[in-house]
């Protein structure tokens, strides 16, 4: 971007900083001749060596409250007794792959403040909890995401002062400049993140949607001693044009003498996507005089230059570090200065704009507080009576609420790619984590934004043609499974939230995930759809001519294709019942005639019910009843007390291969309908866990057969079935959760936790989730068991205070006793109505969940077994161990009796389970006799091909 006089960065600069402007230009010159003198005179003060205070830069010995398993550093004392925000670390999963940002921020807010941390690998949100240095401040992050550090740009770094009173001898680069955090100084609750650094200087931070605050505070005394030399106390502080994954491709920086306004932008690429974004910041400070400014490249230093331009883009300049600076006079009073960083999407004057209107008035506290109370109204929806619930599972509750609402980021009004009334969420990060719980724990907490989501959703489907499923910085994520966006549109529609969503392209746009295969389905929507279409599964040697994407994951994909096409027939059913949603009278001629406006064949709501329907049972396409459960006993050490060699095989020998008693996977199916065989523990944390991640060409994606086996949330009584009836299925969910082969720390493991409701043994779910919290999700700063995705903690939401799990897309929700004696949701939200009743409001309705016999022993590690042994709903006998939205629709009381034995008559009868969608036995029949009838056809189309029976395990 070239600056010309015209160009942002000049119209920026003519809107001065408040404190400046009021000064008429006359008297500015006046100003700065007293700032000269005043300079003069300090200098000459600064170097008599009486107020010397020592700072060395070697590393202190950090002896580690950081890494290990202990609670985390928020300390509680920050406001009154009783206030749920005291119950809120935002450190917890700053280490173990959790990802979590920690910083200062709003729910859903773009702005997100926190200290960037040297340490690859960990810090994809920016800040660590570990021995690594501090390389800046930075004002935009994502949280708890996997991959390549994200976004992150226009760090902010303080010196106190420079070596010599010479600002080149301080350090500018991010090589060079990072320093060590004093240990205990790193303090974080909801809206505000500090810390201390080793050269003296105490960062804060508070945000308001668009704009940081920042107050850095100096120790004072007139000079610092450092290893490298004496500096007197002169802060300088540099912007830089990096950002955390240094992916810049291009960018500008000026920064203005006057005033002290330092803007810039730069080209970035996203972190888990393709194509690039722009992003923009406007800086100012307040609190002491300018005395020097320039510009930075690499580590060095000028201030011969007030501007640079096209940094990154041309060979002489690298892309790391480059920016502007200032270097200020000791402070006038409190020894601090305030930096304000407005950031933007749109524009440097946009940027400067979003500082000036929400920051005015440069008052920290202020800020702060809002920023504090912003957060307690939106949790204020969940009420907890924590009578027995100890401290540690409060924070764990809390916290992960709090997380659940970090993002998607409202990005409204900063959409640089098109105009629009509509509202605008990024962040989608991505909707296969977050379909299966976070969404629909929003739409019960927050349904108002679930709504907003969703519109965004449909708005990008209307820009770029296909929904996402993942997207971040403006740009396209990559896909990893279906298109599941479709879940999430469904799940909304299915617990009536219909108000303000344009249903008619919602439809419109889930037919097009299951109907057109885009070019590169590797960005949206889904692949192979010739073959899902005609044979109802995904060959693992299929030739696909339309579209190209990560054509391995048959399996997985297959799977997810079926649960997304089975959302769309629940879809089609609901707006056959309430047409006028789609703008269509409702006579039934006017239903079956209506056709969405894309290019597919003629279609009705009617008969989409059945074509999805069918599809949705596809899953089963893939699933070969005689595959055997091998596996190597490598190191003769895993303990294999029910598993049987396999034929020929010595058990009693390392390295041989075993067999569990288990029979009967989902497999990869080859063209000629053969089944193949593919390992069932490969990539789960017992067998090559990492063979499964973005570049695999295996049949699976991040989780094993295993894992994927139990993926048929529309028809579990068929899957029990297959699975040997409900005992072996028991059984063998059990395994799965004692072997090794679950790994809780992704989103695909929650739903196995629950599925012994199913099997009519909700008690065993009840265990499993005690066994899972609070081992692997607590509150200490490793308390995550893998990224966060803001998806974690709505597992523990759902489980230890709302007493349940949804099945995503579904009106449907499975109970477990809950973690407290009673959890009150706001319910009753009226979406049509534009000003619903407040929370604190008389009328405001509750949907109330009590434990009845709750004994705080029962609740966590080590406790004694919990189970429901009756409820009443609103008074009266509730034996259904699920529960459907109505009751955080209309609010009511679900009361749960609990006790430590599990419980023969509640939930267990087959009139008690959740839904299975496919019970017709005829329909299987049929499946059973046109899937022989194909084998036949494709088995003599491939001979005809010329294919062998090569690799090929038989059925
Ligand atoms: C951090 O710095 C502030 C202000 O300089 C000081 O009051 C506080 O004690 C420091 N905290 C630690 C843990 O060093
Ligand atoms: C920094 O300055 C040194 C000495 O003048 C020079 O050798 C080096 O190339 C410069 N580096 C950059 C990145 O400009
Ligand atoms: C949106 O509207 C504004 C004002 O009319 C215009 O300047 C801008 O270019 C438009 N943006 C897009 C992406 O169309
Ligand atoms: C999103 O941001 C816009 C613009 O600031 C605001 O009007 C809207 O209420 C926000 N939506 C939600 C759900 O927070």
């Amino acid at each position: 971007m070239a600056i010309y006089d015209d160009s942002p960065y000049r119209k920026a600069a003519t809107k001065l900083p408040f404190q400046f402007a009021s000064v008429p230009r006359k008297r500015r010159a006046l100003l700065f001749a007293v700032i000269l003198a005043v300079t003069t005179f300090l200098l000459f003060k600064l170097f008599t060596p009486s107020q010397t205070l020592l700072f060395f830069l070697f590393s202190p010995d950090i002896a580690g409250p950081y890494g290990s398993s202990s609670p985390s550093r928020a300390a509680k004392s920050h406001d009154a007794n009783n206030d749920i925000l005291q119950f809120i670390d935002p450190l917890i999963g700053t280490t173990n792959g959790g990802h979590v940002f920690p910083g200062a921020t709003l729910p859903y807010g773009m702005a997100k403040a926190v200290a960037d941390v040297a340490a690859p690998a960990e810090n994809a949100a920016g800040f660590v909890s570990d021995d690594n240095p501090i390389t800046g401040f930075s004002h935009m992050h994502d949280s708890g995401t996997g991959g390549q550090p994200s976004i992150g740009n226009f760090p902010l770094f303080v010196h106190p002062g420079c070596i010599d009173d010479d600002f080149s001898k301080c350090d500018f680069s991010v090589s060079d400049r990072p320093l060590n955090r004093v240990p205990g100084s790193v303090y974080a609750s909801p809206g505000y993140f500090s810390v201390n650094i080793t050269n003296g200087v105490r960062a804060e931070m508070t945000t308001t949607h668009r704009s940081v605050l920042y107050r850095f505070s100096f120790p004072g005394t007139e000079t610092l001693q450092f290893a490298k030399g004496v500096a007197p106390y002169s802060p300088l502080v540099l912007v830089d044009l990096v950002d955390l994954m240094n992916s810049r491709s291009q960018g500008s920086i000026q920064v203005y003498p006057e005033t002290g306004r330092i803007v810039g932008d730069g080209r970035y690429a996203p972190s888990f996507g393709s194509g690039h974004y722009r992003a923009y910041f406007c800086a100012d400070f307040k609190g002491a005089r300018i005395r020097k400014t320039g510009t930075f490249v690499s580590n060095n230093a000028t201030d011969g230059k007030q501007v640079l331009e096209g940094v990154g883009s041309g060979y002489q300049i690298p892309t790391g570090s480059a920016g502007a600076w200032i270097q200020f006079e000791r402070p006038a009073e409190k020894d601090s200065i305030l930096a304000r960083v407005g950031v933007s999407f749109i524009s440097v004057d946009k940027a400067c704009e979003n500082a000036e209107n929400e920051i005015e008035d440069w008052d920290f506290e202020r800020v702060e507080k809002d920023a504090r109370e912003a957060w307690r109204d939106k949790l204020g929806v969940v009420k907890v009576d924590a009578t027995g619930t100890s401290e540690e599972l409060q924070t764990t509750f809390w916290s992960g609420l709090y997380r659940t609402l970090l993002s998607p980021q409202n990005y409204t009004g900063e959409n640089p790619l098109w105009n629009s009334t509509e509202p605008y969420f990024d962040s989608f990060y991505c909707i296969w984590d977050s379909f299966r719980a976070q969404h629909p724990l929003i739409t019960v907490v927050d349904p108002k934004a679930q709504s907003a989501m969703i519109r965004a959703l449909l708005d990008i489907y209307r820009h770029e043609g296909k929904l996402p499923d993942c997207r971040m910085s403006f740009c396209k994520g990559f896909t990893q499974g279906g298109s599941n966006a479709d879940v999430v549109i469904a799940d909304a529609f299915v617990k009536g939230l219909t108000a303000d969503i344009d249903w008619k392209t919602a439809y419109e746009a889930v037919l097009s995930d299951a109907e057109i295969e885009p070019h590169n389905w590797g960005l949206a929507g889904r692949g192979n759809l010739v073959s899902w279409h005609e044979r109802g599964y995904i060959p693992w040697n299929d030739i696909d001519k339309n579209g190209t994407g990560p054509a391995s994951r048959s399996i997985s994909r297959g799977v997810e294709y079926a649960y997304n096409d089975f959302c769309i027939s629940l879809l089609s059913q609901g707006l056959s019942k309430s047409p006028s949603l789609l703008g269509v009278s409702p006579t039934s001629k006017d239903v079956d005639l209506y056709r969405p406006n894309i290019s597919t064949p003629w279609t009705s709501l009617t008969s989409d019910i059945t074509k999805y329907h069918h599809r949705g049972a596809n899953w089963r396409n893939y699933w070969n009843p005689s595959a055997k459960d091998l596996f190597r006993d490598r190191a003769n050490s895993f303990p294999q007390v029910e598993d049987t060699p396999a034929e020929g095989q010595n058990a009693s020998i390392p390295g041989f291969i075993l067999q569990s008693p288990y029979v009967g996977f989902l497999q990869p199916r080859t063209l000629s309908g053969d089944f193949r065989y593919h390992p069932t523990r490969t990539c789960s944390p017992i067998q090559n866990q990492h063979s499964c991640y973005y570049d695999t060409s295996l049949d699976v994606y991040e989780g094993s057969p295993w894992l994927y086996s139990f993926f048929a949330p529309q028809s579990m009584s068929t899957l029990i079935q297959l699975m040997g009836g409900p005992q072996t299925f028991v059984e063998r969910l059990e395994y799965y959760h004692t072997s090794g082969i679950a790994y809780m720390g992704n989103e695909q493991s929650f739903l196995t936790v629950f599925q012994f409701h199913y099997a009519g043994r909700p008690g065993l779910s009840s265990k499993w989730l005690r066994n899972y919290i609070p081992r692997m999700f607590n509150a200490s700063v490793n308390g995550i068991p893998g990224n966060d995705d803001c998806a974690m903690g709505a597992f523990t939401t759902w489980g230890m205070g709302l007493g349940m799990f949804p099945v995503a897309g579904q009106d449907v929700y499975l109970i477990v006793p809950p973690f407290f004696k009673e959890v009150k949701v706001r319910a009753g939200v009226d979406l049509k109505s534009a000003t619903p009743v407040p929370a604190t409001d008389k009328r405001a309705q509750w949907a109330v969940i009590r434990t009845v016999n709750f004994d705080p022993a029962m609740q966590g590690d080590g406790g004694s077994p919990v189970y429901i042994q009756a409820a009443k709903l609103n008074g009266k006998k509730y034996t259904k161990n699920w529960i459907t939205h109505e009751f955080f629709e209309k609010g009511g009381v679900l009361e749960l009796v609990v006790g430590s034995e599990e419980s023969k008559t509640w939930g267990t009868r087959k009139q008690d389970l959740p839904p299975s969608y496919y019970e017709d036995e005829k329909f299987w029949e049929e499946w059973e006799r046109m899937d022989e009838e194909n084998m036949a056809k494709w088995k003599e189309e491939d001979e005809a091909r010329g294919n062998g029976e090569e690799g090929v395990w038989r059925r």
